[in-house]
């Protein structure tokens, strides 16, 4: 049996843009950047885009197109020492797909709500007590139960994204990435162009653009930028490397990097234009400056955006629309995290795909569960900000610097993209992915992991944060570990392309 493959080159970059583009873009951003000052964190977001997000695509694409496995196989393929980094993005792609498809599950209820405006006029309520009755505080021992309005919805997204996985690369991935990334970006520009028409969306853009210099020290900030770029973009956890070792060998992988960066960000600075447009229209309805409009953090697209949605002629059409995009960006992005895993897991325990997306699908729909009970909402919060701070940002570490610096493999793969590429990689490359991005990394994790033992992240119970916060990262990293002690079972791994040096 062959390596599966792309069926055309525009049918692999949409599905990496399909990856890329996703919560992150729609539901993370615009809080991210709203918490870290607005304005403020659009600098170190342009220079985490600029120095780190373009050339680490660049690197993961070449790396999958010639080493042609899953990540554990192609790290396994640059140096048997390497095979754990790949289990641990492996770890990390599977802990963010059991929340992500919770929150796709909420866009799939909003959809519905935006029907009959049920959230009414209170949304911040409506979310949290009458749709996902969240208790009143986190606890390790009391999650509440099960809350059947959360759950139902998960397990149709589940039903959902296994069956398109179970079809296939081409007939599964590209198929629907071909459809969904062209209807996503026309109903998006409805939102967004009806947004930035909107009485007072002046004063959210102003918001939005305006630096704060003086924040520009603050680390957080920083780590905010990386974090988000590295999650948008979808790098360090395994699926570009995952997506490109399906293409044929003659692809120019710097090009196509390109294409999929800036159209990452581009979607998603469309989406901070759009989210902070409307929250002006918001602060110009009601009076209040737009730093003050209520409930940033996860709640800002569940909250807020109803909110907006209630003041707008056609409200209905604008949710549906809204939601509708939410949902079609997510579901791309779930297929490719679970592709990360399924990929690994295929040949690594030989089974064939089929098996490995009722495995692994079966497991993360059990695992998920655990965030649709009544605390799921703040296991939700902690697992998303430790995976990303303490899973990714290491993980990236890992990848540049034994990638790159210990196994040496900085020339050989500039060689392999520059081949057959319009974009030559050079000094620029060498510099701000060799360089600049592991020192960035180094001192924001220091920094960041100060501030995160010096004080409690969200205010939450100790224990809570000590057991899904960083018990989470530590079980990810011993399962990686364990688990590349295993061998491969899957005989073809060992066939070609063994590096010869
Ligand atoms: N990039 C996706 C988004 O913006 C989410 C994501 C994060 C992801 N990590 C990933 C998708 C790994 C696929 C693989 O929403």
């Amino acid at each position: 049996m062959d390596r599966e493959q792309w069926g055309s080159r525009w049918g692999f970059v949409l599905a990496a843009v399909g990856s890329a583009i996703g919560l992150g873009n729609i539901w993370r951003f615009p809080y991210v950047a709203y918490k870290n000052g607005g304005g403020a964190f659009l600098i170190p977001y342009m220079f985490a885009l600029l120095t780190t997000g373009l050339s680490f695509v660049a690197l993961e694409f070449v790396i999958g197109k010639k080493y042609r496995g899953s990540a554990p196989l192609s790290y396994f393929r640059i140096n048997r020492r390497m095979e754990f980094v790949g289990w641990w993005q492996f770890a990390i792609s599977f802990v963010i797909m059991t929340y992500y498809a919770v929150i796709l599950g909420w866009a799939m209820s909003y959809i519905g709500f935006s029907a009959t405006l049920a959230w009414g006029t209170d949304t911040k309520s409506f979310l949290f007590n009458s749709y996902l009755n969240v208790l009143p505080n986190a606890s390790v021992t009391n999650f509440g139960g099960i809350e059947w309005h959360a759950f139902i919805p998960l397990l149709i997204i589940w039903v959902i994204t296994l069956a398109i996985s179970y079809r296939g690369v081409k007939q599964g991935i590209e198929r629907v990435s071909k459809i969904a990334i062209p209807t996503l970006v026309f109903l998006f520009l409805i939102f967004v162009i009806r947004a930035v028409t909107l009485p007072g969306s002046s004063l959210g853009l102003n918001a939005f653009f305006e630096p704060q210099w003086n924040q520009l020290l603050n680390p957080e900030i920083w780590k905010a930028a990386y974090s988000q770029i590295f999650y948008s973009l979808s790098l360090a956890m395994g699926i570009m490397i995952t997506y490109s070792s399906y293409l044929p060998e003659k692809t120019d992988t710097t090009n196509n990097a390109f294409i999929a960066a800036f159209s990452n960000s581009g979607f998603e600075l469309l989406a901070g234009f759009g989210i902070f447009a409307a929250l002006g229209f918001m602060a110009h309805n009601s009076g209040v400056a737009v730093k003050d409009l209520a409930a940033g953090g996860i709640g800002l697209a569940f909250v807020v955006l109803p909110q907006i949605i209630n003041q707008l002629p056609f409200p209905q059409f604008f949710g549906i629309v809204f939601f509708a995009c939410l949902l079609i960006a997510g579901i791309t992005s779930l297929i490719s995290l679970l592709e990360v895993c399924i990929s690994a897991a295929t040949e690594k325990f030989g089974w064939d795909r089929h098996r490995a997306v009722l495995t692994i699908g079966g497991l993360a729909t059990l695992v998920s569960v655990a965030y649709s009970t009544r605390g799921g909402m703040y296991l939700l919060d902690v697992v998303d900000n430790f995976v990303n701070g303490f899973g990714v940002l290491p993980s990236a570490v890992f990848e540049i610097v034994l990638v790159l610096w210990v196994f040496h493999k900085m020339k050989p793969l500039m060689e392999e993209a520059n081949l057959h590429s319009q974009i030559r990689l050079g000094g620029y490359f060498k510099i701000s992915l060799g360089f600049i991005t592991p020192v960035m990394l180094v001192i924001i994790l220091f920094s960041s992991l100060i501030t995160n033992i010096s004080t409690v992240y969200g205010g939450y119970p100790v224990n809570f944060v000590g057991v899904f916060g960083w018990g989470m990262v530590i079980l990810m990293l011993v399962f990686a570990v364990l688990i590349s002690r295993l061998s491969w079972k899957d005989k073809r791994v060992f066939e070609k392309k063994e590096e010869k040096e």
